[in-house]
Order: structure tokens, then C-alpha cells, then sequence
């Protein structure tokens, strides 16, 4: 017998230890609270926080995956070991964790679909899109795999179009990366496909007036918003996107294989879902979800993520990683063989930090810093070659004047 990713979430045991933040006893361990919405510069609670980590050297790349805290491995390890049990379990209250869900992201109810990453989001969507050859998807020339080759099957299979254009590294603010949009639309464009951060600068997108622009003229948007849940603390209500496509296992902490759809209710019925499984038909959000069976100790996991989050402030988690971004920044500036490529106005800035520097690669970069036990990301994508750095919460200023003090004296 087949067991359905519903059946599975039904069987998954709930013990107690996943309820909250409690965890297994470790000899050792500190059994504190953890602070509750910690200043941005209350480093001694951030030093508490970073505690509950288990990152041997230091993590900069949460862009890729972030770092699961010792909570949400709790969880997730302990789910597992209960379920194998096989018999006496007892199912997880997926309905209460999908209300948590949508406010911590502020989504509207019955809009959270749980899937595995943005790629397979993106794909439900672009898949899931009545369009006809000829349509236009409009994005820029700085989008990710994950966001952009669902497109480019499309291209090939279906005859959409699928366009992009350069967008401004640089802005003067939120209205010249809107006029950049407006521009590269034509009459056939059919769907903006953003990204909320792109990946390669860390430029924080004008989502929301995006979507309320194309909405009045028949555009869908479709978000690529990989970065934000767990770095920002958006409302994706207020966003008032089409679909919004995430991976809970970046900046949100969450098991890796964790990621979310979220459709604009009146969008949920008449966009087709990926995968053809017991629940297609459905009218509502359950209609993406279900794509056989799969492992329920992740959806545990995420669970004790948000709850994490939750725990510490989601606008305390990003006032922290911005102004560790800012505090880098500001601090490779006074390198000079460094060529920033992030936005020089914070406020358009997100907490990733992308530059290059003269007289070496990126290549190199990345090996000379990994060999201090310093993990990166080079975005070599499209040539743009340039090192990319992440400050999440385990993140401490000490860090990054270490790794600040290396790349001044990189060969
Ligand atoms: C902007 C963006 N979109 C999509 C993805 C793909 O994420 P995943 O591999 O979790 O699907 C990434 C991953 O880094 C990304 O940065």
C-alpha cells in the first residue's frame, strides 16, 4: 500500500518535544529561553542565539541553505524516530501549523501550499498557466534557475516567450526599478516573473507596486521570493501577488527539501496543479500539495522553525541580518581592489552582499576564504563572477571583521 503524503501527516506522532522550543536534554545544553525580540545590536542575546547552532566555521551562505537551528534538527530527528515506530502514532495538526504559517507570512488563510522548494513552486505555476505561444514572461537577466528555467521549458515546449531585460544594479530608489519593469512590457506580455531578491545582488524588488501595476493591466505576477521568509518580514497579503514561491529552507531555517506555494485565493481553482495525484481536482490549495507520499518529519521540522522565529521577532531577525549586510558593506568599502555590485542604499538592501575584486576572481576568492572554514557563494551565473556573502542571525560582527580583515590581505 501507498501511503499519501496526507496519510503520512496523519500518521506523524506528535510529541511533545515538537510542540514548542523544548528539545532533548544535552549534557550541557542551555535550557533558556531563547530573547525575545533582541535589539540589533544586543549582542550578548545574539551570541545566546547563535548558540543553538551547530556551524562548524562560519556559514555566509544562506542564500544556498540556511544553517537549521538544534530546535528544528530536534524536531525533525525525533519525528522521524517516532514514525518509524509504526504503530501508536498519532497524527500532526497540519490545519493548526498552516494557520501559523499564514501569519507568519501573512497570507491569506487557506492560501499555503507545502511543497519542496521555489523550483518546484515556480514550476506549479508556470506549468499551471494557461498561456499560448506567443505570450510573453517578462524577468530580468539576474534570475535564478530555480526561477527561470520553468520559463525556458516553457519557451521551448509551448512557444511562450520568455524575455528578460537588464535591470539597474544601482537604483535611486523603488521608482526607477519599476520604471525599469514598465519599459520592457509589450502588449503581449502576460506575466511579470520577479524576484523579490534576486539572488545575485541581494537588491530587495518593489514587489508590491509591481503587482498592484500589473494587476490593472491584466499582467499575473508570479514572485520568486526564494530569500525573503525568514529574512524580511513581509505581508504577502500586502504584496498582493498571483503566486508567491519559496524555499523554507534558506533564510527561514527550516529542513532542507522544505519549500512553499502561495496562491492568490481566487487564482487556486483555475491554476492546474504539477502533479496529477489523489487530490488534483480539489478546488482548494490541497490541489498543489499533493504529490504522493512524502517525509512529514520536514513539515515538522519547518513547524519548529517558524516556531523559532517566532520566538525570537521576526522584525528583530531583520533589523539583526540587515545591519550585519550594512556593517559589511560598509566595511568592504574601505577595501579598495573591492567593487561593490549590492545596492549602496540600505534601505534597498537586503542581507546579502555581493562585490568583486580587482586583480583576482571569484573562483579564487571563494577557495582563499574556504580554506579559513569561511563558506561562500560565487555567483558565477551569466559570467557575473562576482563573491556573495549572507548575514544570517549566526552571524556576529566578529565574524565579519575577520572575514573583512582576510579579504583585505586576499593575493
Ligand atoms: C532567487 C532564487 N530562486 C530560486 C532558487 C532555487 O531554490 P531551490 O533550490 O530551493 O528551489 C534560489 C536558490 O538559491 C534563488 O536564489
Amino acid at each position: 500500500m501507498t501511503l499519501s503524503r496526507r496519510d503520512l501527516l496523519r500518521l506523524a506522532a506528535a510529541v511533545p518535544a515538537f510542540s514548542g522550543l523544548r528539545r532533548a536534554t544535552v549534557p550541557g545544553e542551555t535550557t533558556e529561553p531563547l530573547p525575545s525580540r533582541p535589539a540589533s545590536d544586543d549582542e550578548a542575546s545574539w551570541e545566546r542565539i547563535k548558540n543553538e547552532f551547530v556551524i562548524d566555521g562560519l556559514h555566509l551562505n544562506t542564500g544556498t541553505y540556511g544553517a537549521c537551528p538544534l530546535p528544528v534538527m530536534d524536531a525533525t530527528f525525533q519525528h522521524m524516530r517516532a514514525f518509524e515506530r509504526m504503530i501508536g502514532q498519532e497524527g500532526i495538526d497540519l490545519p493548526a501549523f498552516k494557520t501559523e504559517l499564514e501569519k507568519f507570512l501573512g497570507a491569506w488563510p487557506g492560501s499555503v501550499a507545502i511543497l519542496r522548494n521555489t523550483t518546484e513552486a515556480m514550476n506549479n505555476v508556470a506549468a499551471g498557466l494557461d498561456l499560448n505561444p506567443g505570450d510573453e514572461v517578462l524577468s530580468t537577466t539576474h534570475e535564478h534557475i530555480g526561477g527561470r528555467c520553468c520559463w525556458e521549458l516553457l519557451a521551448k515546449r509551448r512557444g511562450i516567450v520568455y524575455k528578460t531585460f537588464a535591470p539597474p544594479l544601482d537604483p535611486a530608489n523603488d521608482g526607477e526599478l519599476v520604471a525599469a519593469w514598465q519599459g520592457a512590457v509589450t502588449p503581449r506580455t502576460k506575466v511579470l516573473s520577479i524576484s523579490h531578491v534576486l539572488f545575485s545582488t541581494g537588491v530587495i524588488q518593489p514587489v508590491a507596486e509591481l503587482a498592484r501595476w500589473a494587476r490593472s493591466r491584466g499582467i499575473i505576477t508570479v514572485i520568486d521570493g526564494a530569500h525573503p521568509p525568514g529574512m524580511l518580514a513581509n505581508n504577502l497579503q500586502a504584496i498582493d501577488a498571483d503566486y508567491y514561491a519559496t524555499s523554507t529552507h534558506k533564510w527561514l531555517l527550516a529542513p532542507k527539501g522544505t519549500g512553499l506555494l502561495i496562491v492568490r485565493p481566487d487564482r487556486i481553482a483555475t491554476t492546474w496543479p504539477l502533479i496529477g495525484s489523489g487530490d488534483w481536482a480539489a478546488t482548494d490549495i490541497r490541489r498543489f500539495e499533493d504529490v504522493g507520499t512524502s517525509n512529514g518529519s520536514l513539515v515538522v521540522g519547518m513547524r519548529a522553525a517558524v516556531q523559532f522565529q517566532n520566538a525570537i521577532g521576526r522584525e528583530a531577525i531583520e533589523a539583526r541580518v540587515r545591519s550585519l549586510a550594512t556593517r559589511l558593506y560598509d566595511a568592504l568599502a574601505t577595501i579598495p581592489r573591492v567593487r561593490l555590485y549590492s545596492p549602496r542604499r540600505a534601505a534597498l538592501r537586503s542581507a546579502m552582499v555581493s562585490f568583486r575584486m580587482d586583480g583576482t576572481t571569484g573562483e579564487k576568492l571563494q577557495g582563499y576564504l574556504g580554506a579559513a572554514r569561511i563558506r561562500t557563494r560565487r555567483i558565477a551565473e551569466f559570467d557575473y563572477d562576482y563573491l556573495r556573502l549572507s548575514t544570517h542571525m549566526y552571524v556576529l560582527p566578529r565574524d565579519i571583521e575577520r572575514t573583512v580583515d582576510l579579504l583585505r590581505n586576499a593575493p
